[in-house]
């Protein structure tokens, strides 16, 4: 290969003290800005490879003049937030491939004297300074790909300026968006490389039927949280999809991955694919995957680059505000539209409740309410054959301000109850449901007044236990051979609930989401000291705390936590009342899927961000 670095774009030729004259006037500088998510130790990533030469087809026309990459997301090219990711991990030098529309990119990151001499007349500081903030960020090596030969083509057009060092991989169409305070996207990859000492790229779980999109990983648990990557499968079919684990854009590369995508050459149109390198690479020196702590979107993809448009601009310091009240408008005034319009793009949220009993997420939902028998003993009036209630929020914290959903459980015994939920603050009014349990089948209505049921696993329930000892348990159950002696347990065992005085571990290999056949793990329930094969699809957490006392001395925990997506998601339960129920015909109808039929109500998600987060939980855990 005969490719060298074309153009130094970036330098030096912009002052060093420049933060000095941001701060004096008062300015936000984009870099101070940027570094300051840098948080944890440091790394030894110096380069950061973005590849933006690619043809853009689904983006045509608009990417025939202008690459997708340079398209704007609300008032910024979408490159431009991959580099402040890179230099909110404290990357210095970027390499960029570049293709066709190549000029557009470079003019971005070059001087221009006519703009900025005409802003210094008009006095318009501010502006400048965004301008400035660009290029002071970091240094910018920019490598023409003269064919889009793909992505493994382009990764190996930076190799002349990476040579031997680890280097940091970012696909120019993906953006990772992370909180102001927390470390980026790629940071966290790194961090994960300095402490492995290994490859590592970024997966994400997908639905089933969206791994045609992707590359997947074939891999196996590893320890602390990681997945080892045996191979890669370049957008398989459902049927052939090894897992769930897809490559959402983020890569963090020994160098080792240039020699194998040399060797592995040219496949399917001529293209160098850059999972088989990674292939190669996971086969013969090792290669991580874990989930990141960061919102992601596909802004290759016209939909995606809508989807960042619209939350990325509700989040904008200057525009959010009003574009939410626009937006708040636009929704009351074309509500026939816009529900039309959530309907075929979006869909409901209770018609994609009720459309997921039948796709396949029920056999991985449990439902953590109370065990009711035993509720139902101390609160059920006639002996423990009435009713009882349960009142809960469910808080799912996001960037801004939580989303609140009240629940009221209404429960004959395990297999009749009612749950109404309804949206609290800003969502009151917009998500409104009722679901009814009945003998394993969940009862909804959805848009169109249709009752929809699917059918629950046998696991669906939480267990609730009575507690004993459990610091003993550990060492109980490795005398007894039943698990590995206790110094080999520290890394498998875990506790996963704690409810009302019980406590539930694992030992073992939990099955996390994608993976097809069951992992071999236990379940213990410690107090009845059952022991059985672990089924805990989403590898989730379950933290009970602040017990308190509820009527009839319940006494149950108050705050419960349940966290997944390798802790990326997190929804909190405060339980407010806890009530005695009589065995009534009123209270034997609310628990009646057939009273289902008078509850449709429409049901309008308001933002993205909202739908998916409210609809992961209730199609995973009620
Ligand atoms: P994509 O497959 O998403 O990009 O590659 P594409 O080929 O441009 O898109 P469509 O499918 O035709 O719409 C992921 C990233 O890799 C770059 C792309 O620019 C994109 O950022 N890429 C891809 C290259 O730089 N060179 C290539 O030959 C292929």
């Amino acid at each position: 290969m005969t490719l060298k670095a074309e153009q130094i774009l970036a330098n030096s030729q912009f002052e060093t003290k420049k933060s000095e004259k941001v701060a004096a006037l008062g300015l936000i500088d984009p870099m101070t800005e940027a570094k300051s998510k840098l948080k944890g130790p440091a790394h030894s990533i110096r380069k950061a490879v973005i590849p933006a030469a690619g043809l853009g087809t689904r983006f045509l026309p608009a990417s025939k003049t202008v690459p997708k990459e340079m398209l704007p997301i609300v008032d910024k090219p979408g490159l431009l937030y991959i580099m402040e990711e890179i230099a909110g991990a404290g990357i210095e030098q970027v390499v960029l491939i570049a293709g066709r529309g190549k000029s557009a990119i470079e003019d971005f990151f070059d001087t221009s004297y006519e703009l900025e001499d005409q802003l210094v007349r008009a006095g318009k500081e501010d502006l400048l300074q965004r301008i400035h903030g660009v290029k002071d960020m970091v240094e910018v090596i920019s490598i023409r790909q003269k064919q889009a030969k793909g992505l493994g083509h382009a990764v190996l057009c930076a190799e002349p300026v990476v040579g031997q060092e680890p280097f940091a991989l970012l696909l120019g169409d993906e953006l990772m968006i992370t909180a102001k305070n927390e470390p980026t996207a790629i940071g966290q990859l790194c961090q994960a490389h300095q402490e492995q000492g290994m490859s590592c790229v970024a997966v994400m779980e997908v639905p089933l039927e969206e791994t045609s999109k992707y590359g997947i990983v074939a891999a196996e648990e590893s320890p602390g949280g990681f997945l080892r990557i045996r191979s890669v499968v370049e957008k398989p079919r459902p049927q052939e999809a090894p897992s769930r684990f897809a490559l959402p854009g983020r890569y963090v590369f020994e160098s080792g991955i240039f020699t194998h995508l040399k060797s592995v050459g040219a496949g399917v149109n001529g293209e160098i694919q850059l999972t088989d390198g990674m292939t190669a690479l996971a086969q013969q020196e090792g290669l991580l995957a874990t989930t990141l702590k960061a919102r992601r979107y596909d802004a290759g993809d016209r939909l995606g680059y809508l989807q960042a448009n619209l939350e990325l601009a509700l989040e904008h310091p200057e525009l959010g505000p009003g574009f939410r009240r626009y937006l708040k408008e636009f929704v009351a005034n074309n509500r026939a539209m816009f529900s039309s319009f959530m309907f075929a793009v979006l869909m409901p949220l209770l018609v994609l409740l009720g459309a997921l009993g039948i796709g396949g997420f029920s056999s991985a939902a449990w439902a953590y309410i109370p065990e009711p028998s035993m509720i139902l003993s101390r609160t059920g009036l006639n002996n423990g054959n009435g009713f009882y209630q349960l009142e809960q929020d469910v808080i799912l914290p996001t960037e801004s301000e939580p989303f609140i959903l009240r629940e009221r459980w209404t429960v004959r015994d395990e297999h009749q109850m009612r749950l109404e939920v309804e949206g609290r603050g800003f969502l009151q009014g917009i998500v409104n449901m009722t679901l009814v349990y009945d003998s394993h089948q969940r009862h909804l209505v959805d848009a169109e007044g249709q009752v929809r049921s699917s059918r629950l696993s046998e696991d669906w329930h939480e267990p609730f236990f009575h507690f004993r000892r459990a610091a003993t348990l550990r060492s109980l159950l490795a005398n007894l051979n039943i698990l590995p002696a206790e110094d080999e347990l520290a890394r498998d065992f875990v506790r996963l609930s704690r409810t009302g005085g019980g406590v539930t571990y694992a030992f073992g290999t939990p099955t996390p989401v994608g993976h097809f056949q069951l992992l071999p793990g236990l379940w213990i329930e410690q107090d009845q000291f059952v022991i059985r094969k672990l089924r805990l699809p989403s590898q989730v957490l379950i933290q009970a705390d602040d017990y308190q006392r509820f009527e009839r001395s319940l006494w149950m925990p108050r705050l419960r936590t349940i966290s997944w997506a390798a802790g990326s998601r997190e929804a909190k339960i405060q339980l407010t009342a806890v009530r005695a129920l009589p065995q009534n015909a009123q209270n034997q109808q609310l628990v009646n899927p057939a009273q289902l039929k008078t509850q449709a109500k429409e049901v309008t998600p308001l933002r993205m961000g909202d739908y998916e987060l409210i609809r992961d939980f209730y199609s995973r855990f009620r």
